[in-house]
Formats: structure tokens, C-alpha cells, sequence
């Protein structure tokens, strides 16, 4: 008999949490991981860490901008970086160890050190070899490397490095203008850096819908950002601890450089795979370099499975930890699903930026008849109290239907609202049944209920 019934390798929010549903549905369960501490890249040096920097920042801001609106007078708080950096630490050390007893109540067994996969059924962690009925790789991601670009974790840094820096620095260069560059950007912008985003495409954040993308963007210039868009690097030099960063316009090939104290390279991620043995396995692999999985997680090799990062599809924490949730109930012979219609998406700056469904770009290259209803935070009455009257909710739905196919929220609590959305279009709900939901007055939810109200007869407040 196999010692265990399932081993997953690797401690992220996909491995951890499936772990747990694994031994909560009665599977003898091991997780083999690496690190000092479980929680992978999330939240050791990913969107944990770099939620406490955001609210550490978001605060500042705050003292230095509207305090004294509101009558709170006196001197704005100063940064006492080792500090803030020390609240970060123990942000994450709270969170590790939460997993460690969630690991001890469920009796996990966690096989400390990297782990291969020698051959079928066998999992090697340093010098052991522990036997499974079924193997899991949930080993996720690492940034991608630019050419002519080295990280040296000091001066050009990842978002790893960018969560530890050793000073706030005066100039930062972040190429990149995706959810890891805004964030970080929008943290070290705060905190008083001249920060430079240099964005290779003509828009940022990729994939998002243009409204916000372009609204997103103006209020973040506002903030202090500056932008250098269609924009490639081309390389980064370092002299003696400043960087030098040059880029080509794409339109007419001009050639530029920039000067900064600290570069932070955020342009992708890549699944994390290596040291497993997949190739001597002959587990087959994506062009892009992700895992190939078959509805149910599956390899080509019988009783080696994939989630996560590691495999397609968007590279999210909780995708993966639905993923990992799925893939337990699987394997304890139930059927697990994951409906990837529904998974929504949001950038930690502030205002927030949230959404799930399709686009207003996608609905149109698909030809779909669709109605827009939309309602700015403007006419929201809670969120002009809290100085965060930026921003919008939009949603989409069916001409006919009137079916919910997207939502895109920017603006106070964006993360939040959209879960009204998620679960509304999980129930397949129309506009209206969220108009016509009575919403708590006065909250920031009222704008997702005039949005709704906007795909009908129209809002109240604008
Ligand atoms: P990203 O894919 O979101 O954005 C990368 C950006 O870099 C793109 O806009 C791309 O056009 C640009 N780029 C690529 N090469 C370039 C070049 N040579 N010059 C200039 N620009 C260039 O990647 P990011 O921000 O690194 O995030 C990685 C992954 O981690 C993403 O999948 C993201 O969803 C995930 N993540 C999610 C978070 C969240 O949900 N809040 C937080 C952090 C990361």
C-alpha cells in the first residue's frame, strides 16, 4: 500500500488549500515544500507582502492628503522604513503560520525540501523517496527574464526583491505595466520615489477593458506616475549601484535612455517546473511552458497531476486554489469543477480595479449584442465621504437577455464589489435581478446596484 494517497508538491495557495480539502475528504496527504515556510510565493514574497506595503502607503497618502481636510490637524507621519518593512514581515509570518496549524489540525504531513519525481508513484525529497497513489505539481511561478536584463535583487529587482529593498529610493524605472508594476509602482510613487513606468503596448494593464484601462490610467498619472508607453526596454546597465535603462519607441524606433536608483522588471511570470524530472518522465508540456492537462488536471501520466500557475490560464492565487479544491474532490472520487467563465480579477492600488467576464472589447470581436450600463463613484454618497469619488462600475450584459456577461469596477472597495457580480453571473443572473436586490444605504455596493439599474430603465444618482 502506497504511504500516501496524495502528495503535492509545492505550498502555494493551490497546493496548501488543496491539501486541505484533500484530508478534509478523508486522503492521507503529504505536501513537499522547499521553503522555510508554507504559502508559497503569495505569501512569502507575492500578493501578502504586497498588500501590507499597499495599505502601509495607502495610509500616508491619506495623512498627507485629507487629514486636514477633515479637521485632523498636525504633522503628517514620516516613513520609518525597517519598520514598515518589520509590519510587512510579521503580516506574513501571521499568515504562514496560520497554514502550519491548519496543516497540524488537518494532519497534513509536511515533507520539508524540493521535491522530483523520480518515476510514477515515488516522490524524491532530499534523500527519501515517499510513495503516492497520486501525485500532485503545484509548483506555480517565477518571473520572466528580459534579454539584455540581469536582476540582481538590489538595483534591478523583481517583485521580490522590490518588497525587501533596502531604502526607499529616489528614482525608480518599472518596466511593465501589468498588476505587479502598478501595485509596486503605485507603492514606492507613495512613498515618495519618482517612479517611471515604461510600458511596452500603447495601453496598460493588458487584457483589461479599455474603459478602465484608459480611466486607470489618468488617475494614476494624477497620483504622480509617469508613463512611457509603446515603449520596449532594451537593456538595463548598472554602475555602481544606479542603473541605466534603454528603450526603443516602437512608432518611429527612437532610442532613449533612463536613469534610476532602482529598476523593477515585472513582465511576466513563467511556470516554475524545474529540477522535477518532467522530461525524463515524459510529462508533456505547453508551447509556453506550462504543464499539459487534460478537464481534470490530468498529465499524459497516469496518476501525475498539474494546477496552478504551472498549467494555463489566468496566474492567480485563488484560480489556483480553486484549481487545488477541484482537483481533492477529484481524487476523493467526487466531481470537482472549476468554472473559468467566473473568475475575477483585481489590481490592489488604490482606487481598486476589479472584473470578471468577458470585455466590452471581446463581446464586440465576438460579434455579441450586449447593453452597457454603467454609474461613476461620483454619484456614489459614501464614497465622496471617503475622498474616493474616482472611477465606475460598468456592466455588461446580453442585448436580449439581459444575462450578465462582465463587470469592471474601478474605484473604493472595487475588489469586494465585484464578488456581487461573481456570484450573481454564477446563478446566471440578469442585470436586473441585481437592480432590483434592495442594496444598504449608504455603502459603495449602491453603485454596483445603479450600474445594474443602467442596463434597464437607468440609475437614480447621475
Ligand atoms: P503582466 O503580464 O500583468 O504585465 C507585464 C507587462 O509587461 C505587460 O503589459 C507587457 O506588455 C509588458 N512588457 C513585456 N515586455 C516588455 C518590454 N520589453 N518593455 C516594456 N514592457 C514590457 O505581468 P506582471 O505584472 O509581471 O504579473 C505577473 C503575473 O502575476 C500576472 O499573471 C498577474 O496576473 C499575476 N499577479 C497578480 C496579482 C493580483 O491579482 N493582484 C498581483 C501580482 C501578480
Amino acid at each position: 500500500m502506497a504511504e500516501f494517497d496524495v502528495i503535492i508538491i509545492g505550498a502555494g495557495p493551490g497546493g496548501y488549500v488543496g491539501a486541505i480539502r484533500c484530508a478534509q475528504l478523508g486522503l492521507k496527504t503529504a505536501v513537499v515544500e522547499g521553503r522555510e515556510t508554507l504559502g508559497g510565493t503569495c505569501l512569502n514574497v507575492g500578493c501578502i507582502p504586497s498588500k501590507a506595503l499597499l495599505h502601509a502607503s495607502h495610509c500616508l497618502h491619506d495623512a498627507e492628503t485629507n487629514f486636514a481636510k477633515m479637521g485632523l490637524k498636525g504633522k503628517s507621519p514620516s516613513v520609518d522604513w525597517p519598520t514598515m518593512l518589520g509590519y510587512k514581515d510579521d503580516v506574513i509570518g501571521q499568515n504562514t503560520k496560520g497554514i502550519e496549524f491548519l496543516f497540524k489540525k488537518n494532519k497534513i504531513t509536511w515533507l520539508k525540501g524540493w521535491g522530483s519525481i523520480p518515476e510514477p508513484g515515488k516522490v524524491k525529497v532530499g534523500d527519501e523517496v515517499h510513495e503516492a497513489k497520486n501525485i500532485v505539481i503545484a509548483t506555480g511561478s517565477e518571473p520572466s527574464s528580459l534579454p539584455g536584463v540581469t536582476v540582481d535583487e538590489k538595483v534591478v529587482v523583481t517583485s521580490t526583491g522590490a518588497l525587501a529593498l533596502p531604502k526607499i529610493p529616489k528614482t525608480m524605472v518599472v518596466i511593465g505595466a501589468g498588476v505587479i508594476g502598478l501595485e509596486m509602482g503605485s507603492v514606492y510613487s507613495r512613498l515618495g520615489a519618482e517612479v517611471t513606468v515604461v510600458e511596452y503596448l500603447d495601453a496598460i494593464t493588458p487584457g483589461m477593458d479599455a474603459d478602465v484601462q484608459k480611466n486607470f490610467q489618468r488617475i494614476l498619472k494624477r497620483q504622480g506616475l509617469n508613463f512611457i508607453m509603446g515603449a520596449a526596454v532594451q537593456g538595463v546597465e548598472v554602475k555602481r549601484g544606479k542603473a541605466t535603462v534603454s528603450y526603443k519607441l516602437n512608432k518611429n524606433g527612437t532610442e532613449a535612455t533612463l536613469d534610476a536608483d532602482c529598476v523593477l522588471v515585472a513582465t511576466g511570470r513563467k511556470p516554475f517546473t524545474d529540477g522535477l524530472g518532467l522530461d525524463a518522465l515524459g510529462v508533456e508540456m505547453e508551447k509556453r511552458g506550462q504543464i499539459k492537462t487534460d478537464g481534470h488536471f490530468a498529465t499524459n501520466i497516469k496518476g501525475i497531476y498539474a494546477i496552478g500557475d504551472a498549467i494555463v490560464g489566468p496566474m492567480l492565487a485563488h484560480k489556483a486554489e480553486d484549481e487545488g479544491m477541484a482537483l481533492a474532490e477529484i481524487l476523493a472520487g467526487k466531481s470537482g469543477h472549476v468554472n473559468y467563465d467566473v473568475i475575477p480579477g483585481v489590481i490592489y492600488t488604490t482606487p481598486e480595479v476589479a472584473s470578471v467576464g468577458a470585455t466590452e472589447e471581446q463581446l464586440k470581436a465576438e460579434g455579441r449584442a450586449y447593453k452597457v450600463g454603467k454609474f461613476a463613484f461620483m454619484g456614489n454618497g459614501r464614497a465622496k465621504a471617503v475622498f474616493q469619488g474616482e472611477g465606475f462600475v460598468k456592466i455588461l450584459a446580453d442585448q436580449s437577455t439581459d444575462r450578465i456577461l462582465g463587470a469592471h469596477i474601478i474605484g473604493p472597495a472595487a475588489g469586494e464589489l465585484i464578488h456581487e457580480i461573481c456570484v450573481g453571473m454564477e446563478f446566471g443572473a440578469s442585470a436586473q435581478d441585481i437592480a432590483l436586490t434592495c442594496h444598504a444605504h449608504p455603502t459603495f455596493s449602491e453603485a454596483v446596484r445603479e450600474a445594474a439599474l443602467a442596463c434597464g430603465d437607468g440609475p437614480i444618482h447621475s
